[in-house]
């Protein structure tokens, strides 16, 4: 496949307005194992302008899904959710909604305090109970047909337990205990991180109310068997500037990088007692804890940091698709917190410092000790989407690469044993004995690809080319269950 030098302009194709929906059987060149049974369905946002309606920020594409499902060759469909927001630009409204003149997280992260109830879910989708839910950053969730991808309506929890403003858009799913964790800010005086369990979109049980006086902005969070950990990044606010009168402006001003606080680390007992420990960590900025887990007494965490919040300001479209996209390369480090339910100390380490993207893990691995990270490999300095899934060993450091020069999505892996409960001994021995999943965009070609990398070579399988191209995703998730 041919190399090419551009940079900004090749991704440009990455930031396009799909407007057509397609089930089809895909052609498939190599071949795919015979194991191989069960639906990725991804998310992201599929389209950023409607009629004369346009957004300018990444994050406010309308949501759409794509499905791509094994078994015996690969069918693939994409679909739209039908939103309140996608029915809004349908009708005129896209840039009369949420993110009008919206341009930067700050300013979302305003419009989430105001109480919209947005539901431009287009982040990630999750199966909860026996529901399948997309989801974003509100507390105001998507049901979703996983096998038509049809829009089934709205769910928002109404139960006694207290919830908030803003959800982090990726809780933890507890294998052992079949139940998800999440956290939820609600503003106030004081705020309140509701730390909570559920094993159904209606029956939450709270685990802890965290009160502060400047919540942080947080995308995600660490779970370990009997810990939930939260990363309050110095990306904070004062919410109480917003309840003077005529105040409003300055609040968004006061959402502001404030690295002299440093990033608190609260440690949670999910099994009672609320915060157990506390401790002060360098000021770093993060979207995405990778997995976490107890070892010696300890809990350790893997977080993909970014030196400072300037990406929260950034992933507007114009400059992403001008090439400038420092804000989707990260740091790859190791969080050790000693002592965490006394007097915890924080220690953190590299484990990739040179470029990563969207990082995962075996869902095998989930809440126990993990050798290997997948994730998008970057160019340093970086002026092009990421062309790369890398596979980091962080035993030995060792890092495994795949390119063929084109943008890749989230690398998601796919045990071969498919069980949602391995045993120590199949986590150990097969924790990349599988396949990775990744959606290449060829510019040349105007059609993305779904290719299929061995888990423990990254050598290519298969490829599977898609009738059209589809604009950078987010994040998606394999459901075994999910076959035709
Ligand atoms: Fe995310």
């Amino acid at each position: 496949m041919a190399r090419s030098e551009d940079s900004g302009p090749d991704d440009r194709l990455g930031f396009h307005s799909l407007s057509t929906e397609t089930t089809v059987a895909l052609p498939v060149e190599g071949s795919l194992p015979e194991w191989l049974s069960g639906s990725l369905v991804r998310n992201g946002p599929g389209s950023f302008s409607v009629g004369d309606g346009s957004v300018d920020h990444w994050f406010d594409g309308l949501a759409m899904l794509t499905r791509f499902t094994f078994d015996d060759g690969v069918r693939y469909s994409n679909r739209f959710l039908r939103t309140d927001a996608y029915e809004a630009a349908r009708a005129g409204r896209f840039d009369g909604g949420f993110a009008t003149g919206e341009s930067t997280l700050r300013e979302r992260l305003w419009n989430a305090f105001r109480g919209d109830p947005y539901d431009n879910t287009n982040i990630i989708l999750e199966r909860i109970g026996d529901e399948y839910l997309a989801l974003t950053e509100s507390p105001r969730w998507v049901r979703v047909d996983p096998t038509s991808l049809e829009t089934l309506g709205h769910r928002r929890y109404d139960g006694p337990a207290p919830s908030g403003d803003l959800a982090c858009a990726h809780l933890r799913y507890d294998p052992d205990r079949d139940l998800h964790v999440n956290v939820e800010t609600e503003f106030g005086r004081p705020s309140y991180y509701h730390v909570y369990a559920m094993r159904s979109p209606e029956r939450r049980k709270l685990l802890a109310s965290v009160p502060t006086d400047r919540p942080s902005y947080m995308h995600s969070f660490a779970l370990t068997p009997d810990y939930v950990v939260l990363t309050a990044f110095p990306f904070d606010v004062n919410p109480l500037a917003f309840f003077k009168p005529g105040r409003q402006g300055p609040f968004v001003e006061n959402f502001r990088w404030r690295p002299d606080a440093g990033t608190t680390v609260y440690v949670i007992n999910r099994h009672g007692g609320g915060v157990v420990g506390e401790a002060t960590a360098p000021p770093v900025f993060g979207f995405h804890h990778v997995n976490a887990y107890q070892t010696d007494g300890d809990v350790v965490f893997d977080l993909e940091t970014l030196p400072d919040a300037d990406a929260v300001d950034s992933l507007d479209l114009a400059a992403l698709r001008a090439g400038q996209l420092d804000a989707v390369a990260g740091r790859l480090d190791r969080y050790r917190v000693t002592d965490p339910a006394g007097e915890p100390t924080v220690e953190r380490t590299a484990r990739f410092a040179t470029g990563t993207g969207l990082p995962t893990v075996s869902p095998a691995t989930r809440l126990h000790e993990h050798r290997y990270v997948y994730a998008q490999g970057t160019d340093t300095p970086v002026t092009r989407w990421p062309r790369a899934v890398r596979k980091v060993d962080t035993v030995t450091g060792r890092v495994t690469e795949w390119s063929d020069d084109t943008p890749v999505s989230e690398p998601i892996f796919v045990p071969r044993s498919g069980s949602a409960r391995p045993t120590d001994d199949e986590r150990a021995h097969s924790a990349d004995d599988g396949v990775v999943l990744t959606v290449t965009l060829d510019h040349e070609a105007g059609r993305s690809t779904l290719v299929v990398l061995d888990g423990e070579t990254l050598t290519e399988r298969a490829r599977a080319p898609l009738p059209h191209a589809l604009p950078f995703d987010f994040h998606g998730r394999f459901f075994p269950e999910l076959v035709p």
